[in-house]
């Protein structure tokens, strides 16, 4: 009986400390907590880290609690205090390393959780529960409807994903900018065609939350992007080409 209680007593002190670490590590690391418009169900919160100013996104349904993830940038020690029931999805923006970082340790401790993806994504395409989806494919989880966007051109697998009034562009649109053009898996008639063509001929009033934290802001609405970014101002290709051209050439001369 004593045995019984000492040992009881012992997890709960290891709770406790986990607990504690838990919170000390997430103050180290940054979270940030946005909380739609009264018209949206759900919220949406980001942790900064990973790689390069990486972002993970933890979208929380409002009525049910489900969880959901968009990449697996940053450590789950920073998005366990965060959720009580585990995520049901994680969706992939593309198979850049950064943003898969953590896909095997969050597929070990949330083992049903389904991982979304292009389907040639040969990275992530034979773990247990990837589910590949198509161009303007609709998703409902819970209350939430995602649209996919296949958006290649900074990778060729790269995939936006509208949770309206929300779009999580990975690496092919930033605050200020679009993706770079700079892997053997890149194409800039791509990049052109998937921000002109997919991206910017949806509503303005859509808030863009990308895969790093490079801009003067975390995120932004896609008209005030507009605004501030020449590469969204193009009147053609070639005028695209050039101007990302400029852009490359400023970030040598700028040792970036
Ligand atoms: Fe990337």
């Amino acid at each position: 009986m004593r045995f019984v209680f000492y040992s009881q007593q012992k997890r709960s002190i290891c709770k406790l400390l986990l607990v504690f670490y838990l919170q000390k590590l997430n103050t180290f690391y940054q979270t940030n907590l946005e909380l739609m418009n009264p018209d949206t169900n759900f919220s949406i919160r980001s942790f900064l880290g990973g790689y390069d100013k990486n972002f993970t996104y933890l979208i929380r349904c409002s009525h049910k609690g489900t969880n959901i993830l968009i990449d697996a940038a940053c450590p789950i020690t920073q998005i366990l205090p965060f959720i009580s029931t585990p995520p049901i999805a994680v969706f992939i923006t593309h198979t850049h390393s950064d943003h898969i970082s953590y896909l095997d340790e969050y597929s070990t401790i949330f083992p049903n959780m389904i991982i979304f993806g292009y389907p040639d994504s040969t990275s992530i395409s034979k773990i247990k529960n990837f589910r590949s989806i198509k161009h303007k494919e609709n998703i409902k989880l819970d209350n939430l409807l995602f649209t996919a966007f296949h958006t290649p051109g900074h990778y060729f697998d790269s995939i936006c994903y509208l949770l309206k009034p929300a779009l999580f562009t990975g690496d092919t649109l930033f605050v200020g900018r679009t993706g770079r053009v700079k892997d053997k898996k890149s194409n800039i008639k791509d990049l052109y065609n998937s921000i002109y063509n997919k991206l910017l001929v949806l509503s303005n009033d859509l808030r863009i939350y990308p895969g790093h934290d490079y801009g003067k802001q975390p995120n932004i609405k896609i008209k005030n992007n507009i605004a501030i970014s020449p590469l969204l101002r193009a009147r053609n290709l070639q005028e695209f080409i050039d101007i990302m051209e400029e852009y490359e050439l400023n970030r040598i001369l700028n040792n970036q």
